[in-house]
């Protein structure tokens, strides 16, 4: 395993990312991790990612002393770099030739990080991002590559297996990065790469049966793929202990219910609880208009009906989540986030704050596709492991303006035909997110003779990594035409289709 300490770069999950991607288990802590929690860890290598700030400033981060004292291999990465050097004796300086986005780099001299992918005399493409750079080495370090605004831009310490770079190899920006990564992890720390998910399977199965014994485990279970990958993980580990409970809110997605009670019963014999609470939240939502009233009102009910649910059942003694890896982890940069509420958020996996259990999570080390691979390795099918993610509050934030059961029933038919088109063009995969919005306005327009003066819909579908920002998917005209006549033809209430063609920033991908 590798420890990366996080000095708060945007992009130091892809570190993360990469190494896993190489088959080596790595967890990211912030850089003020304390010597003895590291040596706990028993890292076989340290990374020290990049950071906004300036190591010339008097109070910038460093990292603890003692990593440089543990024998371990190192690399730092452009701040970690430079901290690195600056701990170790060496001189960063502010620098007129600050560096940002794609640039080049000579190799100067082979190295270990290099090894196979960097040839001596070699001009490299890759991506950087600083102001200050390294001006003189610490004692022991050579510098291997070189770019016009960095006369260090990749350092090595042979012996003692310290190397550092000013530019980004975590990024895809820098093409080879992820080969100089598998050589640091591999070669230079030692790591096998036999981290899979078949073997992520038998450990997390042994570890949730240490800790669960013969305890009652309750898992709120959405239909999405975190809840249900959980699931189906704790059920392989502990069976009938594990009872799932699905609050159907009556705001799913057209047939998404049936097929929930149909995977997960049939198809897996997990006990599951269904409460149809349709009449409960459409009855709650009546007059409600505000999207955050909505989202609030929403929210609530549900830890009620939950939490009767498992009343009924007797209660438990532990209750799973399906928590990730990206909410957990402890970087520097997940603790400066954004401090307005843009929208407040309801999942399953949120929810239950008063209730005394203690918690499984069994998902909490890994990132979201890591999770669709275990739940392949499960044998989940792909309908269910390659979803679109579905925010918890369902259709109710996709009908602006007061949801009734007659526009949910309007926006699943409608929603249905857009993405079975979208299957059926094989653009399912390459699309993040894709849905229909009823829209409460009502437009004119003609049909045979007739006049009609019906609801208009709008269609989003967007890319994205992570869904903190997104962008338009650049449907072909033929495409959308085909879906819109489709809806307006097939769907009663439905006049009218927009495509909506707002990125995010500035637009969120939900409308509401
Ligand atoms: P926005 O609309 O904020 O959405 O751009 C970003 C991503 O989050 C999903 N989303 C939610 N997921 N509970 C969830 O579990 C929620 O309350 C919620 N609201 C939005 C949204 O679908 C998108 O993937």
């Amino acid at each position: 395993r590798i420890l990366i300490l996080d000095f708060g770069s945007q992009v130091t999950q892809l570190i993360a990312r990469r190494l896993r991607e190489e088959g080596v288990y790595c967890e990211v802590w912030p850089f003020t991790a304390d010597e003895a929690r590291i040596r706990g860890f028993d890292p076989m290598g340290i990374v020290l990612s990049g950071g906004p700030a300036s190591v010339t400033e008097g109070a910038s981060p460093r990292a603890p002393q003692a990593v440089f004292e543990m024998g371990l291999p190192i690399l730092g990465i452009c701040y970690g770099q430079q901290t690195m050097c600056a701990q170790l004796g060496g001189q960063v300086e502010g620098s007129d030739h600050r560096e940002f986005g794609r640039a080049h780099v000579e190799v100067a001299d082979d190295c270990d990080l290099f090894h196979g992918v960097w040839d001596k005399g070699s001009r490299e493409q890759v991506w950087m991002s600083h102001g200050d750079r390294v001006t003189a080495l610490p004692p022991g370090f050579r510098a291997v590559a070189v770019s016009e605004g960095a006369p260090f831009a990749a350092i090595a310490d042979d012996k003692r297996h310290f190397y550092g770079v000013q530019f980004h190899p975590e990024v895809v920006h820098t093409p080879h990065g992820h080969a100089l990564l598998k050589n640091f992890v591999r070669r230079i720390c030692g790591a096998t790469g036999d981290w899979t998910m078949g073997a992520f399977r038998a450990e997390e199965i042994e570890r949730i049966r240490a800790k669960v014994g013969k305890g009652r485990v309750i898992c709120g279970l959405s239909g999405g793929v975190d809840s249900s990958v959980a699931a189906v993980l704790l059920h392989e580990a502990i069976g009938d202990q594990l009872t799932c409970i699905y609050v159907d809110h009556g705001l799913m997605r057209g047939g998404e219910t049936e097929q929930v009670l149909s995977t997960f019963r049939d198809r897996f014999n997990i006990k599951l609880v269904h409460r149809d609470a349709s009449d409960l939240f459409l009855g709650a939502l009546a007059g409600v208009t505000d999207p955050e009233v909505k989202r609030k009102t929403i929210g609530r009910l549900f830890i009620e009906v939950f939490e009767e649910e498992q009343a009924k059942i007797g209660g438990a003694d532990f209750l799973a989540q399906g928590t990730l890896y990206p909410d957990v982890i402890e970087s520097v940069s997940a603790t400066g986030g954004p401090s307005v509420t843009i929208k407040s958020h309801h999942n399953v996996g949120g929810l239950p704050e008063g209730m005394r259990m203690r918690l499984v999570e069994p998902l909490r080390e890994l990132f979201k596709d890591e999770v669709r691979a275990l739940g392949r390795e499960l044998g989940m099918p792909e309908a269910i492991v390659g979803r679109h993610p579905f925010p918890g509050p369902g259709l109710a934030i996709r009908i602006p303006g007061e949801v009734t059961r007659e526009k949910v029933q309007i926006l699943q038919k409608a929603d249905a035909i857009f993405l079975e088109e979208i299957r059926a063009a094989g653009l399912y995969d390459a699309i993040w997110q894709a849905f229909a919005v009823l829209l409460p306005v009502r437009t004119v327009g003609v049909m045979g003779d007739g006049r009609t003066y019906d609801q208009a819909c709008a269609l989003r579908a967007v890319t994205s990594t992570d869904g903190m920002t997104a962008d338009v998917y650049p449907f072909e005209i033929a495409f959308l035409t085909r879906v819109c006549n489709r809806i307006v033809n097939e769907v009663r209430g439905i006049n009218r289709v927009a495509y909506d063609v707002t990125s995010k920033p500035p637009g969120t991908i939900e409308w509401e």
